[in-house]
């Protein structure tokens, strides 16, 4: 290259502004086919407390890449061999978020705004200017640092409303298809079932399969809630509107606008948030303690683990909320009722708990499995959860075994006296034939869970079928 970075303006240091604090080490990479360049830049940088590499080619800038993170590639445009625009397509490939900035000689603009089409964050006409140089390449890594900020939230928001169901079992299916034909719409739903279910997870897959599942989800549980301050939690209320009401609040009504309100444990609501309840689902509007009425813009998704419909007939819950409330229900199937899922949710559950205690993924004994399938769970989904959270703590080797799990689990009773009887001397093949029948009919048809209880591969019990 003719231009050479001795021709920068020199500017004292004194009055060099100060770096805006980044979250990391601000690593730059400078790629230019003239040695001279390389060095007068890396002084500028280095005094600018950054960590720099320096290439004298595509490849070798490649090479960097490919090792160290960068946050920005400060590149000249023509070099023999790569240009820069080459490189910036390269770099894009191998490393999405490195920001480049390109330096372009008198007569290149033209193709450095190209380059800003490819993705190049901004271009610096030579001769380069040291306060314009830095300004630009820390603008460039702020902007490195905005885009991984951005995608780590959305990675976390994702995991946070979405997280997986898991089961194939019938039961499960058929809520799941009920809870996708009601998502579109702005019906009430409401979630029933026991504790530990999953309704709150079903209530999440509802928002979002929804219109408004760019909107927030707000959850209620109405249970937490003292009473006393449920009305205002909820509505929300105006400065003064009673002692203590210090500045005017938003309610979770007003917070979950555009989205979804989830209101949990509606079973518990006294007879007054009840009635005020009511009015929004009839009315479509609601008074802040204290205030005038606003539009209510929410789509309300109810759940609750008592018999609602015991609750109006006891005089507990009012009928006609009931009937508001129950424009759609689906029931959250028990765990004892889909034990077909139960391998699927250990299977899951090992995975997500090995990987949090930081040890590598627990294999499970038969005995463990077939206690888990024993066991009647009546707190759910939830307490296997737990069981299993629990023995990726406890267990010593590389198997949970039943040792890891807690008594009451391991010391399930066997459900049905499920047993065979042969005659002494009955042909092998046609007691295995036999024992692999049952054993699928024990697992409502599943060859895996059965194949897992067997000891054998699923393809085995195939061929042994004659089906494979
Ligand atoms: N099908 C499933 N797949 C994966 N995880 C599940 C499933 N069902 C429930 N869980 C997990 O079990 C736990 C309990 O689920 P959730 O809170 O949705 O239950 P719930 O019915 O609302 O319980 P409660 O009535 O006690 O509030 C959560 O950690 C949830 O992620
Ligand atoms: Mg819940």
């Amino acid at each position: 290259m003719t231009d050479s970075v001795a021709r920068l303006t020199p500017v004292p240091a004194s009055d060099a502004p100060r770096p805006a604090p980044l979250a990391e080490d601000l690593t730059v990479l400078v790629v230019d086919d003239e040695p001279s360049n390389l060095a007068s830049l890396r002084k500028i940088f280095e005094r600018d407390q950054m960590r720099v590499f320096t290439a004298e080619n595509a490849k070798a800038a490649l090479e960097v890449a490919r090792h160290h993170r960068v946050q920005v590639v400060l590149t000249d445009l023509m070099m023999p061999g790569t240009s820069g625009v080459d490189l910036l397509k390269a770099l894009k490939e191998l490393s999405p978020d490195t920001e480049v900035v390109l330096m372009t000689a008198y007569g290149t603009v033209e193709t450095a705004v190209q380059a800003m089409r490819e993705g190049a964050y901004d271009f610096v006409e030579k001769p380069l200017k040291r306060m314009q140089i830095v300004k630009t390449v820390r603008k460039a890594a702020e902007r490195f640092s905005l885009v991984a900020e951005n995608r780590s939230l959305r990675k976390e928001i994702e995991l946070l409303t979405t997280r997986e169901i898991v089961g194939q079992s019938g039961a499960l299916r058929r809520v799941l298809e009920i809870a996708t034909q009601a998502a579109p719409s702005m019906a009430t739903v409401l979630v029933l079932g026991e504790s530990g279910t999953g309704k709150e997870l079903i209530a999440r897959y509802i928002h979002s399969k929804s219109q408004r599942s760019t909107g927030p989800f707000v959850a209620v549980n109405c249970a937490a809630i003292p009473e006393s301050i449920l009305e205002a939690e909820l509505f929300g209320h105006e400065r003064g509107a009673f002692t203590g009401a210090v500045g005017k609040r938003e309610g979770r009504f007003a917070r979950a606008r555009g989205g979804t309100l989830f209101l949990d444990e509606i079973g518990e609501l006294t007879p007054q948030v009840q009635v005020k309840l009511l009015r929004v689902l009839q009315e479509g509007e609601y008074e802040p303690v204290g205030g005038d009425m606003v539009r209510a813009d929410v789509r309300i998704v109810a759940a609750t683990n008592r018999d609602l419909a015991a609750e109006v007939e006891g005089g507990r819950f009012r009928e006609d909320l009931y009937y508001r409330l129950n424009v759609i229900a689906v029931t959250a199937p028990p765990l004892r009722a889909r034990r077909e899922d139960i391998p699927l949710l250990v299977d899951h559950f090992l995975g997500v708990y090995c990987k949090k205690n930081g040890r590598s993924r627990l294999a499970l004994s038969r005995e463990a499995l077939s206690k888990l399938l024993d066991y009647e769970w009546p707190g759910n989904v939830r307490e296997l959860e737990n069981v299993i959270e629990r023995g990726a703590v406890l267990a010593r080797g590389d198997t949970l075994g039943l040792g890891d799990l807690p008594d009451a689990v391991a010391q399930a009773a066997p459900r049905a006296p499920d047993s065979l009887e042969f005659p002494i001397g009955t042909p092998l093949e046609e007691v295995e034939q036999r024992l692999i029948r049952a054993t699928l009919k024990h697992t409502s048809g599943d060859k895996r869970l059965a194949a897992q209880l067997l000891g054998i591969s699923t393809r085995t019990i195939y061929r042994k079928l004659g089906e494979g």
